[in-house]
């Protein structure tokens, strides 16, 4: 049997999804900028994409930028705003993404002054303690919707409060949360957001960012103006249809949170020394769960699991060849053996009761093999 529990990694490709691109990719791959026929169909095609995607966010066409993806978005907005701005504060969460937390760390090489807000046991960030944050030359709050390890979903309203009476912009990194709960933006009151493609069964490589109407943005690539001159390069067309319909599928959202709920209950009847990490109910992602097994280590498991056929990650997809915690599970406190044994795992729309009671079975299997041979377990420390 196979069972994939990575959705917060990427997602497959839905076939609706695939069946809108494939023109793209065969008889109608004009370039969305040349003005033949071939090119006309696909710049339609795309606006019709963006207008899709724009309807979902409750923004409008022309307040979307197409990107490469989530790591994109993010550094246009963060960077772009920067550049804009030309010198100042801004404050990002210790629990962002690394694409974040690296484009905020090399804007501090360029001369800006970054603060990195905390989070509690949670992984929230406080309204308070962003206000306590906000300097008089702070222009820019990124603070990410839900978190992509622990599912966190921040209080965006309120953080969007804060930055409204502080006059400071805020982006928000939706890459997790779109499709999950509303992303609208004037319901969470942000400037800008980035959201991507692969998350949602659409084709990886594809993003966008939201860019409020009249906020002053510099463009990130340098070419021939694409994007009403804020995002230059050839549209990847085939990847903006594919994220356009990704948004009009059913992702099955109460589906998802049934099974990840039973497997919650699961794991805390069936597993002894096991520590959820992130939040209980509406305030996590209904695809996430996240556990450290205390006294064994998450790759081994990782590696356990996969030899079953079961796909899970430690840590998040992109930093998990590394050695070092993860950065969200240290900013909530853990410490480092427990961020080591965390185990996340992340449930789609395409998954069944019999896949959810065969991880179960393999996991409480292989955790208390694992414990068995575990150093820790036998007062090693
Ligand atoms: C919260 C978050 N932001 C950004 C990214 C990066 O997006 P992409 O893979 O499209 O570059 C990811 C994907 O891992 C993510 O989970």
């Amino acid at each position: 049997m196979k069972a994939y529990f990575d959705h917060g990694a990427t997602t497959p490709i839905d076939p609706e999804v695939l069946k809108a691109m494939t023109p793209f990719l065969k008889q109608r791959f004009g370039n969305a900028a040349s003005l033949h026929k071939l090119g006309r169909e696909a710049s339609e095609a795309v606006e019709n994409s963006r207008e899709a995607i724009a309807k979902f966010i409750g923004a409008k066409p022309e307040e979307i930028v197409f990107t490469s993806g989530g790591t994109e978005s993010n550094n246009f907005a963060i960077k772009g705003i920067a550049f804009a701005k030309k010198k100042g504060h801004l404050i990002v969460s210790k629990i962002e993404h690394d694409c974040v937390l690296n484009s905020a760390r090399w804007l501090e090489k360029q001369g800006f002054e970054v603060t990195y807000l905390s989070v509690d046991d949670e992984g929230f960030v406080s309204p308070e303690e962003l206000r306590k944050a906000i300097q008089d030359d702070t222009f820019l709050v990124s603070v990410m919707h839900a978190n992509n390890e622990i599912g966190t979903i921040q209080p965006l309203k309120e953080i969007s409060k804060v930055c409204r009476e502080k006059g400071v912009l805020l982006h928000s990194d939706a890459c997790q949360s779109l499709t999950k709960v509303s992303v609208n933006i004037d319901d969470l009151g942000v400037d800008l957001m980035t959201i991507n493609s692969h998350k949602i069964y659409g084709p990886k490589g594809v993003g966008a960012l939201y860019i409020r109407k009249g906020v002053k943005i510099d463009p990130y690539f340098s070419g021939g103006g694409h994007e009403n001159g804020k995002r230059s390069g050839t549209l990847n067309v085939p990847g903006i249809i594919g994220f356009g319909k990704s948004v009009q599928i059913n992702h099955k959202v109460g589906h998802v949170k049934k099974l990840r709920n039973i497997f919650m209950k699961g794991v805390e009847k069936r597993i002894s020394d096991v520590k959820l990490n992130g939040p209980r109910g509406d305030k996590r992602l209904a695809n996430n769960a996240n556990y450290s097994f205390k006294y064994i280590e998450g790759e081994g498991l990782l590696f356990r699991l996969d030899s079953h056929g079961i796909a899970v990650s430690t840590a998040s997809a992109c930093a998990s060849n590394t050695l070092e915690p993860s950065h969200v599970l240290t900013s909530i406190g853990l410490p480092h053996e427990i961020a080591h044994g965390a185990i996340r795992f992340t449930f789609g729309k395409d998954n069944t009761l019999q896949e959810v009671e065969y991880v179960l079975d393999k996991l409480e299997k292989e955790v208390k093999e694992l414990r068995k041979m575990s150093p820790y377990k036998r007062g090693w420390k």
